[in-house]
């Protein structure tokens, strides 16, 4: 009795903590959950038998539903939007809790609604369609990947290989439209578009005949990159009739969507003739991780199949919405919550009763269980089975696949994570994401023509039809295009050699015929040659045609393959031989001071020789004379006069060099002056030429007229438009134009044959010439590259000199004041010299004052006049003017003292009695009479 109410306390206890969650409801024995599919498709067949496998797994395992068996209502939905429907409604009435499916987009948007309105989930493994989205499909949960990164990993493809263009071939249901939509999204991501949209009708009988109407439009068109996003029977009849199309080679590229590798990996194999049909396609497949599960899965549905239908990716995917669902089922239950419907009032107000409508029922617990749903993290066969915010499966990944022989070589992967890769996403996984264009990576393909070259991606339209090229029609500067004479369509010039080389450059035949542009009277206009192309009158232009703004508006230029500018042009003229043209090589100052230095250095030396030189004594004038005589002469090294001293022997030398330098400068100078021209034009560039109102020179069709008058708003009325180099020289010539303004390679080819004129200032726009093409030609970035080659490897260099010669003027652009040389290119010569002059000077002047002061102390001096300033100057003067000795002679002098020697002394000893009697003379050398004091000073 004790222990029956022990138990009793117990239970009720054990109710009373868990809430009556556990205890509450019991679990229900079973749970109808319905399954929509058509099980005449592939995926459709293999989802069928997937589903009943994870039907039973679930219901076998005793840790998952405790107890509870799911009911599989199996549906077979016929893939037609109102059989579906149909279908639907019939599982609504059957109080089913999910739905497994639908299989197809169309039936999903349709079914969607239902289920939003019954609150009864829907796990789709197939409908892949991208706009099935959360907001307008509330309880569609796809449990594959979405469409968008299927064509995210076919933009990435088609990017990788660099096409630009390609052309979907798509089945015009919700599940292609929306498929190509998406991939016409990523597609301009990676600036490519898609240039032709090829739809077959949803209708089930798309015939050969139908396949056949697109396919020969499809063979029409320039691109030749191919996406494929039908369904398999549709893409079945596509192929075969592609390969009687004979569409399945010559450089045709087929990308196909999942549903190809699902029929290859059900149905393998093929038979040869459908694979040999489908040699060298890129297909995409649903990434699932390899994993023991799934190993174990494929060898359980061996054994099931028995060979007969292959597992394909869709069969997992919808293993796992079995599982996704059993799980949220198992915690909704857990989560004490029963299964219970309700009648939909709305729908009984309707009184709708010939549909037995009022037979389908609310799910109460439909939002709960859709967000254990969502909740979902679990591994299953296709990778860690949990969903975003967005309702997508994480790490969306794909395998690229291509077909050859009777099997196929896997290429690569793609994953939303790191782009194209040739190891397996999972690894990636570890490694921080890189789509950088660098990372991405795939093996080589083998495309249906047979080769691993990758394929261009586009051919011309119509082949067989010539390309055909508009060229203008030169009447002057014939070098860079003209017509060969006599012929119609034959031209040559440089022009037409750099776009030759470029062409065979190319590794695609390019076949062209020229059409020559303009009446041949005068230059064509080039703005209408280019026009002409935006109007498809022409499929390209080649020629001498600046690339300018107005123009890469409306077409596609290459790079230049010649740098171009405007210039101006100005008469030129020699202005230097005159009769004062000697007189140029120095600036006035220059010569102010060497004629300065001339007369100093003079002096200067006179200064220092003339108390012990004779050549430097004799009357004031005679000396003025020597002075002046000895300064100039040093300009010739032709001095006659002896330097004795030291001193001047120093000045004089260092002089010397001053004028060797001066005269090599003068030399050179003057040389320059006389051979180089100078412009006497008041023209000094475009600026001084926009300033003016003279009349400016153009040639007729070039957009320079355009550009003066629109950019540099010069009046219409001051251009005169030139049609050839002979116009512009003879325009120049005579004045009726100041300056030419014209594009650079035409000036120089001018130029190079006429010297009396010049470039002046600088190229005041900076542009080139380019091969014009429609926009968007994959002609235009293929030639770029061509060019740029040939201007790498030297040959447009060589085409350049083939045709155009360099100027044999001489183009010397250094200016008239530079070649005058200035005072201060000098200075320091002269400052060299000056300080040598000074200190030499110096030196000289204190020897004088040492003089004086003995001289002034003799008491012979002393005794003397009264006005002693003046005496003292008087003095000075006379030890300035003194004849002296050499010192060598004054030391022999001291030698033999008292019987002087030459005639000089002699005569200062008679002009000097008193002198020699004074206190001091015995004082070496101060003594008076070796001083030899002037009788002058004395008196
Ligand atoms: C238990 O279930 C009954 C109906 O079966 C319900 O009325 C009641 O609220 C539930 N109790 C709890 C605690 O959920
Ligand atoms: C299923 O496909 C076969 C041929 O593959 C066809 O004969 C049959 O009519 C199809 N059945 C349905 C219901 O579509
Ligand atoms: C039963 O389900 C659980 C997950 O709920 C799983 O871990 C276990 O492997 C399953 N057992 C069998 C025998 O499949
Ligand atoms: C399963 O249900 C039984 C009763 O039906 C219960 O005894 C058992 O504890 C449950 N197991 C789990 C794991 O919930
Ligand atoms: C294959 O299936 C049979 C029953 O159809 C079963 O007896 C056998 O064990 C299975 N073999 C494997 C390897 O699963
Ligand atoms: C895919 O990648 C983009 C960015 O690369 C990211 O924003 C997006 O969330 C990814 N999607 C999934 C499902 O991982």
């Amino acid at each position: 009795m004790k222990v029956f109410w022990l138990h009793l306390l117990l239970i009720c206890l054990s109710s009373v903590l868990l809430g009556g969650v556990a205890n509450n409801a019991s679990r229900p024995a079973s749970v109808n959950i319905g399954a929509l599919f058509h099980s005449n498709s592939t995926i459709g067949k293999v989802a069928k038998i997937a589903i009943q496998e994870a039907v039973n797994d679930v219901n076998l395992n005793s840790t998952i539903l405790n107890g509870t068996k799911l009911n599989l209502i199996l549906g077979d939905s016929v893939c037609s939007g109102f059989l579906g429907f149909i279908q639907a409604m019939q599982f609504m009435q059957k109080e089913v809790v999910a739905v497994i499916g639908p299989q197809s987009s169309v039936v999903s948007h349709i079914v969607s609604l239902v289920a939003a309105e019954l609150k009864v989930p829907m796990l789709s493994f197939a409908a892949t369609d991208p706009t099935l989205t959360r907001f307008n499909s509330p309880f569609f949960i796809r449990t594959s990947n979405s469409d968008l990164y299927q064509m995210i990993a076919i933009a990435d493809i088609i990017d990788y290989f660099g096409w630009r263009e390609v052309i979907a071939v798509f089945i015009d249901d919700d599940y292609g439209r929306n498929g190509v939509a998406a991939l016409d999204d990523a597609l301009a991501d990676r600036r490519s578009k898609i240039f032709y949209k090829a739809a077959f009708p949803p209708e089930s009988d798309v015939t050969r005949a139908k396949v056949m109407d697109v396919l020969v439009h499809v063979l029409m068109l320039e691109s030749r990159v191919i996406v494929l996003h039908v369904t398999p029977d549709i893409g079945r009849l596509v192929f075969s009739v592609a390969s009687y199309l004979e569409m399945m080679g010559n450089g045709y590229v087929w990308i196909s969507t999942d549903w190809l590798s699902s029929v290859v990996d059900s149905h393998s194999p093929l038979p040869s003739e459908r694979m040999s049909e489908m040699h060298g396609v890129l297909a995409l497949r649903q990434h699932t991780p390899d994993s023991n599960a799934k190993r174990a899965f494929i060898s359980r549905w061996k054994n099931i199949t028995r060979g007969s239908l292959g597992l394909n990716a869709y069969g997992l995917y919808a293993y796992d919405s079995v599982w996704i669902f059993a799980q949220a089922l198992d915690e909704f239950l857990n989560q004490g919550r029963s299964i219970s419907f309700s009648a939909d009032l709305r729908v009984r107000a309707l009184h709708a009763t010939g549909l037995h409508l009022e037979a389908m029922h609310i799910f109460d617990g439909g939002q709960a269980l859709l967000n254990n749903i969502l909740r979902t993290d679990l591994m299953g066969l296709t990778g860690p089975l949990k969903f975003d915010t967005e309702r997508s499966r994480v790490h969306p990944a794909y395998d690229i696949i291509n077909l050859v022989g009777n099997g196929y070589l896997q290429v690569g992967y793609w994953s939303n994570y790191s782009g194209l890769s040739i190891v397996p996403p999972e690894t990636l996984y570890r490694m921080p994401p890189n789509r950088s264009s660098a990372n991405q990576h795939l093996h080589n393909v083998i495309w249906p023509d047979g080769t691993t070259g990758k394929p261009r991606g586009w051919v011309f339209p119509n082949s067989g039809k010539q390309l055909k090229i508009g060229v203008p029609i030169r009447v002057s500067f014939k070098e860079f295009v003209s017509r060969v004479s006599g012929t119609n369509d034959m031209f040559k010039g440089f022009c037409i050699d750099v776009f030759q080389a470029a062409i065979n450059l190319l590794p695609y035949p390019v076949p062209h015929q020229f059409v020559g542009f303009g009446d041949g009277s005068q230059n064509p206009n080039y703005s209408d040659l280019v026009n002409m192309i935006a109007a498809g009158n022409f499929d390209a232009a080649v020629g001498d045609i600046a690339i300018v703004t107005s123009r890469t508006k409306i077409v596609d230029f290459t790079q230049p393959y010649a740098s171009s500018g405007l210039l101006v042009v100005a008469p030129f003229k020699k202005k230097n031989s005159g009769a004062w043209a000697f007189l140029r090589p120095f600036t006035p100052t220059m010569w102010g001071v060497i004629v300065v230095s001339f007369i100093a250095i003079g002096v200067v030396i006179w200064v220092l020789e003339h108390r012990i030189n004779d050549d430097f004594r004799g009357s004031p004038r005679r000396q003025c004379i020597t002075i002046l005589w000895f300064g100039f002469s040093t300009l010739t090294f032709s001095h006659k006069e002896n330097t004795v001293s030291c001193l001047a022997r120093m000045v004089l030398i260092i002089w010397l060099f001053v004028v060797l330098i001066l005269t090599s400068s003068y030399t050179a100078s003057l040389t320059s002056i006389l051979t180089v021209q100078q412009l006497s034009s008041p023209i000094k560039g475009i600026d001084s030429l926009r300033t003016s109102d003279e009349p400016i020179g153009y040639q007729v069709g070039s957009f320079a007229q355009r550009y003066l008058m629109e950019e540099l708003h010069i009046h219409e009325s001051r251009l005169v438009g030139f049609n050839s180099p002979a116009e512009y020289a003879d325009a120049l010539r005579h004045g009726r134009v100041c300056a030419v303004v014209d594009e650079r390679p035409y000036i120089e080819l001018f130029l190079s044959s006429q010297c009396d004129f010049r470039i002046v200032g600088q190229e005041f726009t900076r542009s080139g010439w380019g091969f014009a093409f429609p926009r968007d030609s994959p002609l235009a970035p293929d030639l770029t590259t061509a060019i740029l080659k040939l201007s790498e490897n030297g040959d447009l260099q060589r085409i350049h000199d083939k045709w155009l010669t360099t100027s044999s003027c001489s183009q010397d652009n250094t200016e008239m004041e530079s070649s005058q040389l200035h005072l201060r290119s000098f200075l320091g010569l002269f400052l060299l010299c000056g300080i040598v002059c000074v200190i030499a000077l110096a030196i000289c002047f204190i020897r004088i004052c040492h003089q004086f002061h003995h001289v002034s102390r003799t008491p012979v001096i002393s005794e003397a006049r009264s006005s002693s300033i003046l005496r003292h100057l008087q003095t000075l003067r006379c030890v300035i003017d003194e004849k002296k000795e050499p010192s060598k002679k004054r030391k022999k002098t001291q030698d033999s003292e008292g019987s002087p020697t030459d005639d000089d002394r002699d005569e200062e000893h008679r002009r000097t009695p008193k002198r020699q009697q004074s206190p001091t003379s015995m004082e070496g050398e101060d003594n008076p009479r070796q001083l030899g004091i002037c009788p002058a000073c004395l008196t």
